[in-house]
């Protein structure tokens, strides 16, 4: 189980019981309706991109969370200026000064984005530090791929009192292969190479709609990227990029997790603002577990629910877009407790990904984790003892328990466990929802789950 007290720098769920704790009682299928605004995953890297110019970038759909607060306070430590609305949020980094040593280490163990302000840092002032980067507790989430992504386009870098020095007079351009198709790689090696010296390629880059509306991004400030067939990103650096205006990518990650919401109570929920193609995976899977959706003229309502008094099990295996996402994964695979058989789930992209479990079985799920690759990719955590695999057996009758929330979207899981069981259940560490599911507590009473 992944330790809860190690996330993102914050407070342990046992040191917050009481402003952090949530009372749910199950037993209820939701019925309502949600707006869902722009992506956890993109909007906080866009913001990263408006340090890359001197102009003013504006974006909007914007929801209200925690890394977009961790990435204002860098840009105005930064020097430069963010004005907050509503429904838009913009940006004008006029100046821009290295982080000291002091707000690294804070600011990287906040979040997983600071990370990605390096190459940024290095165009703008020649220099950078990097801390060990935050992040939920799924894994050890290292940054080697960033650091030789880097390397690769001429920084120099020294490790001393535990963080990485990294210096480059300028940037330039090179050809880099991914071990893995990294996102953060891949937004650190746009960063990079937009205004680096000449052309660059990263071959097996990732390509997740997050990460082609960051491009997008980018093009709108006057970069030179391309996406080939083969997922190779080519890139030639200009000598300076300008301002933005953009509308967000709808948050598809937090538009299924209120689907599995839907699916594990047998209940219906209509969701607006993401897009069907950057869902259909998710789609297509849902349908075959005996869920259901409609879906309107322009794509971007999705009406989801169960088909089937009993959900069908499956053979679940995550992978990198196109594939299921691994954050569509804990809560979706706590619907299938409730499916009439047994699933077999394989978490590809993260080697701690499935600790949730434990909790599930204190509900009544049962549901076995091994360390053996259970589905048709043999992946990079077979060999190495990662317990990535699962097989659940339904369906169980989940009752109420007790539940500390490790990480963001095992916390979603344990709240669609609490809404499916019968009786009441107390969640503590809920706080760490909001990081990727802004009003959560008003959604969750909007479709009708009794909290408190
Ligand atoms: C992004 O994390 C997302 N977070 C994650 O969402 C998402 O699960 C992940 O991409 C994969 O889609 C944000 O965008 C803020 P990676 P990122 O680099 O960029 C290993 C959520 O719940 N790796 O694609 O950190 C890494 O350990 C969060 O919304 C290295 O080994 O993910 C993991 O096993 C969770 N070295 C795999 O690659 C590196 O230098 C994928 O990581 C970088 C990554």
């Amino acid at each position: 189980m992944s330790d809860p007290t190690t996330n993102d720098g914050a407070p342990s769920p046992a040191t917050s019981l009481s402003a952090d704790t949530m009372t749910v009682r199950g037993g209820v299928p939701v019925e309502g309706e949600l707006q869902i605004r722009g992506s956890k995953n993109a909007l906080p890297k866009m913001m990263v991109a408006a340090l890359l110019t001197s102009e003013p970038c504006t974006l909007t759909n914007i929801s209200a969370l925690r890394d977009i607060e961790v990435v204002d306070e860098l840009i105005r430590l930064t020097g430069g200026s963010v004005e907050r609305a509503p429904d838009h949020i913009r940006i004008t980094a006029d100046a821009f000064t290295a982080l000291g040593e002091v707000d690294v280490e804070r600011l990287h163990n906040a979040s997983r984005i600071p990370v990605l302000t390096t190459a940024v840092s290095l165009h703008r002032t020649g220099e950078a530090v990097v801390a060990a980067p935050g992040g939920c507790a799924i894994g050890p989430r290292p940054v080697d791929f960033h650091m030789s992504v880097l390397r690769a386009l001429g920084a120099h870098d020294d490790h001393r009192d535990g963080m990485i020095h990294l210096r480059a007079d300028r940037l330039r351009g090179a050809r880099i292969d991914l071990p893995f198709p990294s996102v953060g790689a891949t937004e650190q090696f746009l960063f990079a190479s937009v205004l680096a010296e000449g052309d660059s390629e990263l071959a097996n880059a990732a390509i997740e709609p997050e990460i082609l509306d960051l491009i997008a991004v980018l093009q709108k400030m006057g970069a030179l990227i391309s996406v080939e067939p083969n997922r190779t990103i080519r890139v030639t650096g200009v000598k300076e990029l300008g301002g933005f205006e953009h509308r967000v990518i709808g948050d598809r990650l937090e538009a299924a997790s209120w689907a599995s919401l839907a699916l594990a109570t047998g209940g219906r929920l209509t969701v607006r603002g993401v897009q069907q193609q950057d869902m259909s995976t998710f789609l297509n899977v849902y349908r075959r577990a005996g869920g259901d959706f409609t879906i309107d003229a322009d794509g971007r309502t999705i009406s989801f629910r169960r088909a089937r008094r009993m959900l069908r099990p499956l053979a679940l295996e995550t992978d990198v877009h196109p594939g299921f996402m691994t954050d569509w994964q804990s809560p979706f695979v706590t619907a299938l407790t409730q499916a009439d058989g047994v699933s077999v789930v394989h978490e590809t992209v993260y080697e701690d990904r499935l600790g949730y479990t434990d909790a599930l079985r204190s509900l009544g799920a049962q549901i076995q984790v091994f360390t053996e690759c259970l589905g048709p990719t043999r992946c990079r955590f077979g060999a190495a003892n990662h317990r990535h695999s699962a097989v659940v057996v339904g369906p169980t009758q989940l009752h109420g328990a007790e539940l500390v929330v490790p990480d963001l979207r095992a916390g979603f899981s344990y709240v669609v466990a609490a809404a499916a069981a019968e009786g009441e259940s107390v969640i503590h560490g809920v706080g760490l929802l909001d990081r990727g599911y802004a009003d959560f507590r008003d959604k969750l009473t909007a479709v009708g789950v009794d909290h408190s």
